[in-house]
């Protein structure tokens, strides 16, 4: 009975979605203007569900997507977040062609097989290899050695590569192909990781097994502990996002691309995502700046009927008529979010925009008449903000939070001794240079005239691997869906209650008045 007492005083304060927003309706709120009220519970965080689908064919395991940006999402990206359980959408600020075959490198991955492993040249020079051990600050010593055609010719151990050889030539120090360990991927088989787990219980003191074809060309390399890191990860809570062929997941980014006449070139778009569906993937996201648009609701019109079945994203709206409108040409999922972005500066260039839990409300009561997904995309720096959004939206869409992380594209530069990834927006004008202008609605040779640029070039701290920010961020959402009573992220959508924070309660949820040692990461 406990359980239950007062509880029309706390109704009364605590309101659910359905009273709290029309009752804020004058004022555009956003993550940090509001909190969630606790409720009684018997879910502990660990037993949470945190499965979503997005369309019929398109469930994930977790309710996050990175961002089609290119400084966020590449092949490597989207390997890590489909092993997560979440999804990865490839940019479009490259070639058609090579936007292809990244999504095939996704679609592709054998997970624990290091595809395209670094690999050494005969004459090269022990010395070499150390300085491209320094340089490229790698954390292994242990390289195959091939010809240049691809032949494998041995392994250089690490046991070699050491300064006191670094005259000596890779050819006299390397491990001779008779004696390496090698496996054809056809004798890899449908498990691949159990295949070699096999390999390496049976052979003791081998700790590299290198993947070879029928002529002896290398094809990748399984290490023991990449293997063993997989089979503990096997018992995981949340599994990689596969289809129904057992491949990762993989989206792509699409744009309303326009001819030379300022018309939508229909055949175009059409053999572009025809080459996307080719190549496996399971989602394609319409992305624009203004997606309650023709040229955004044209394009999907003409995906949604060559391609039936096919799941689409589309966006970015704010509005109820930009969700029914997108619905209504086709869209399964609808992405939400004008300006909340950590690069954004549209709502200042332009001037509009909705702080986005406004927005998401008023999207997801359209997008549920409509039967379609939300996601809420840009704004989120920490977990408790996606326990908010996924009280309203299906899942996320985050950029800045995986900008900093390993398998995000580009190098690591140092600056005062700390360690930082360029993040920019695709709204940015060297973004925008590169290919992303069609998004804001400007040509690309636009961007050289007069174009305001609706994004910042930016610098994100490294921050590690994707596993470890997605288990803080999962973390963090279970403990929310813990304190709601939520097992599942339906029932966190139908039991949340708002209430609004004061400036000072903001200041309150911040740790303060201490000195801080270590942050909560
Ligand atoms: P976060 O906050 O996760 O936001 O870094 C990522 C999202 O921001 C959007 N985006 C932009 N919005 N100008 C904008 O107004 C830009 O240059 C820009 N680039 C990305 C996009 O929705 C992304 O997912």
């Amino acid at each position: 009975m406990a359980a239950t007492r007062n509880s029309q005083l706390d109704d009364n304060f605590y309101q659910a979605a359905d009273a709290f927003f029309p009752a804020n309706q004058k004022i555009g709120l956003t993550f940090d203007d509001i909190t969630l009220a606790t409720l009684y519970s018997e879910i502990l965080p660990r037993n949470t569900q945190l499965d979503t689908r997005l369309a019929d064919s398109l469930q994930l395991n977790i309710p996050a997507i990175s961002a089609d940006m290119d400084t966020v999402t590449e092949s490597r990206m989207a390997i890590a977040m489909a092993l997560n359980g979440g999804l990865g959408l490839i940019h479009y600020n490259m070639p058609e062609r090579e936007q292809l075959s990244q999504v095939s490198r996704v679609k592709y991955h054998v997970q624990g097989l290091i595809q395209d492993p670094i690999k050494i040249a005969p004459d090269q020079l022990i010395g070499d290899v150390l300085k491209l051990i320094e340089e490229k600050r790698f954390g292994f010593s242990t390289f195959p050695v091939v010809d240049e055609k691809g032949k494998l010719l041995g392994l250089l151990s690490g046991h070699v590569v050491k300064p006191r050889y670094a005259a000596k030539k890779v050819i006299e120090a390397l491990t001779p192909r008779k004696q390496v360990h090698t496996i054809t991927k056809k004798e890899l088989g449908k498990d691949p990781i159990a295949r070699a787990d096999k390999f390496f219980t049976e052979h003791l003191g081998i700790h590299k097994l290198l993947v070879v074809d029928e002529d002896d060309n290398l094809h990748g390399l399984i290490t023991m502990s990449d293997v063993e890191r997989i089979t503990l990860e096997r018992k995981a809570q949340f599994k990689p996002a596969r289809d129904a062929q057992f491949r990762l997941v993989c989206g792509a980014a699409v744009s309303a691309t326009r001819n030379a006449f300022g018309e939508l070139d229909r055949e175009r778009i059409l053999t572009h995502v025809g080459g996307l569906v080719e190549r496996g993937v399971d989602v394609v996201a319409v992305s624009t700046a203004h997606g309650h648009s023709k040229g955004v609701g044209d394009t999907v019109k003409v995906l949604r009927d060559a391609f039936p079945k096919l799941p689409i994203i589309a966006g970015n709206v704010t509005s109820a008529a930009g969700v029914d409108y997108l619905a209504d040409c086709g869209a399964n999922a609808i992405k939400v979010g004008q300006g909340p972005g950590s690069i954004c500066t549209t709502r200042i260039v332009a001037g509009v925009g909705i702080p986005q839990m406004t927005a998401l409300y008023i999207c997801s009561r359209a997008a549920a008449k409509k039967k379609v997904s939300i996601l809420a995309d840009g704004g989120i720096t920490k977990s408790g903000d996606i326990v908010k959004a996924l009280t309203l939206a299906q899942g996320v869409i985050c950029g800045g939070i995986f900008a900093g992380c390993t398998e995000a594209p580009g190098d690591v530069v140092e600056i005062s001794g700390k360690m930082y990834k360029h993040y920019r927006g695709m709204g940015s004008m060297a973004a925008m240079k590169a290919g992303s202008a069609a998004r804001y609605g400007h040509e690309k040779a636009d961007a050289t005239r007069k174009v305001a640029a609706e994004g910042i070039e930016a610098l994100k701290e490294v921050c590690g691997s994707v596993d470890r920010v997605l288990a803080q961020l999962i973390g963090g959402i279970q403990s929310g869906m813990g304190y709601l009573g939520a097992a599942n992220l339906e029932q966190l959508r139908a039991k949340a209650r708002y209430i609004r924070v004061s400036p000072a309660g903001q200041r309150e949820a911040a740790p303060h008045d201490v000195v801080e040692l270590k942050t909560g990461s």
